[in-house]
Formats: structure tokens, C-alpha cells, sequence
């Protein structure tokens, strides 16, 4: 059998002395779709920051189709294959729709898909119509979809996505939802995190639920809302 897409053997991260991440196996197979679901400050944003290379972990190991990457930083992972949306916005606001898409295909690695220009990546993402908007004056949504976009212009094996969904309409999600369904579809391994559970449990293959930088659970997406764990740990809470 080949390797998994991305894997994480016993990964710790520890922040100023407090173990935030706790001894975390993940297993991605391409093509499929993960959800990492779990309350404010389970770790799950942590947990990405280590497995892109944004922060080294304390101990563990990460690999990208078997090659083991947890020393390497996020740009060499990135050439791997490797693609990254952070949760927090990252658009180049003063830039125009069609300079942030030329921009990103300029520098994307390991390489830009189909040759497409920025036009037609614009449209592939639904933005055909705002190719000339500062980017800082998208919605919440279209936003989204510009740095998704980015993202997939460069053919990633592997998509890392925090909050996806967050701050989107019904709709906005469906499209989002459906450009994730898309690259899975491609072969790319997709990573969310997020608090839209109706919306990520709709869309992945597998659901993990994370608390307190553990894995306490790994489902069906159908078979998430009646484990026992997430009753007791998680929608209880919402
Ligand atoms: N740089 C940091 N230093 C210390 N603690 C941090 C740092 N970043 C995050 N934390 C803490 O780590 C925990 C997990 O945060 P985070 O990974 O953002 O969770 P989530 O994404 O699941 O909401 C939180 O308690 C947060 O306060
Ligand atoms: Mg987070």
C-alpha cells in the first residue's frame, strides 16, 4: 500500500510550557477529505502549524507521501506539494482579484496548473465578476474563495484549510464545500478545521473530534453526532 498523503506520529506541540498538542497520530489518504472538528482552543490550529511547517513540534514526526518533512520549513513543504490557507485572512488587500491570482500563479509551487491565467482561475472560483475589485473589498465569501483559489492554482497533493467556513452564508459555504469536493476529486488529501460541523461533516470522508490537543474520536461524518465523546465533549457545548 503507498503512503498516506500526510501522516503525524505522536505529535506534541507544548506553548510556553503547557502542552497544547498531545501526542497526535493523523492518517490522510489522497483524495479524501478530513474534518478536524473541536472546541476553541483544542489545539486544532496548532496542530495545522506543525503539520505545514509554521511551528516545529516538541516531539513527533510529520510526512508528506512518506518522506518525513517535520524538520523542513513551510516553503520546502509547500514544493512538495503541500498547500496551506491559514485561518486568519491573507489576501493582498490593496491588490486587485486578478493581481492576487497572477501574483500567487508567479510564485506557486510546485507549479501552476493547466497554465491558466489569472482570469481564468478568477472564474474557475466564481470571481469572474470582481477580477478588478480590491481584494479588500470582497465579502467574507468571495475572500474565501480567492485564497482557496490561490491555494489550488499551485495543484496541491495536500490542502490544509482552517475555518473554511467561517463568517459564510449558507451559500457561500455550499460553494466553498464544493471547490474542497472538487480538489478531492482531483486526488488532493484535504485537511478542515472548523466550527461549521454541518457544513464540514457534510463535505469529508472522516471526522476526528480534538479536545484538549488530543484526537478523542475518529468517525464516519454519519456516525459523529451519536458518538458518546462528541455528545459529551463537544455538542454539548455548542
Ligand atoms: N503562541 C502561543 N503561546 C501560548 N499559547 C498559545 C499560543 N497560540 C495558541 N495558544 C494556546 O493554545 C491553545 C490552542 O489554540 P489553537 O490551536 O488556536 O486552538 P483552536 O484552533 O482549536 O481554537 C489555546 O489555549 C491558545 O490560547
Ligand atoms: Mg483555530
Amino acid at each position: 500500500m503507498s503512503a498516506p498523503a500526510l501522516e503525524a506520529r505522536g505529535l506534541e506541540v507544548t506553548l510556553d510550557g503547557v502542552a497544547i498538542v498531545r501526542r497526535v497520530d493523523l492518517s490522510v489518504e489522497p483524495g479524501s477529505i478530513t474534518a478536524l472538528l473541536g472546541p476553541s482552543g483544542a489545539g486544532k490550529s496548532t496542530l495545522f502549524a506543525a503539520l505545514v511547517g509554521e511551528r516545529r513540534p516538541t516531539a513527533g514526526v510529520v510526512r508528506l507521501s512518506g518522506v518525513d518533512v517535520t524538520r523542513e520549513p513551510l516553503w520546502r513543504r509547500a514544493r512538495r506539494g503541500l498547500g496551506w490557507v491559514p485561518q486568519t485572512p491573507s489576501v493582498l488587500g490593496d491588490r486587485t482579484v486578478r493581481d492576487n491570482f497572477a501574483t500567487f500563479a508567479a510564485v506557486a509551487v510546485p507549479r501552476p496548473v493547466d497554465r491558466l491565467g489569472p482570469d481564468a482561475w478568477a472564474a474557475r472560483v466564481g470571481l469572474a465578476h470582481r477580477l478588478d475589485a480590491r481584494a479588500s473589498t470582497l465579502s467574507g465569501g468571495e475572500r474565501r474563495r480567492l485564497e482557496l483559489g490561490r491555494a489550488l492554482l499551485a495543484a496541491p497533493t495536500v490542502l490544509v484549510c482552517d475555518e473554511p467556513f467561517a463568517g459564510l452564508d449558507p451559500a457561500a459555504c455550499a460553494t466553498i464545500g464544493a471547490l474542497l469536493r472538487e480538489a478531492a476529486a482531483r486526488g488532493c488529501a484535504v485537511v478542515l478545521a472548523d466550527h461549521h460541523v454541518a457544513q464540514a461533516l457534510a463535505v469529508c470522508d472522516r471526522a476526528l473530534l480534538l479536545v484538549d490537543g488530543q484526537v478523542a474520536t475518529s468517525t464516519t461524518p454519519a456516525a459523529f453526532g451519536d458518538e458518546p465523546a462528541v455528545r459529551a465533549r463537544y455538542l454539548g457545548t455548542l
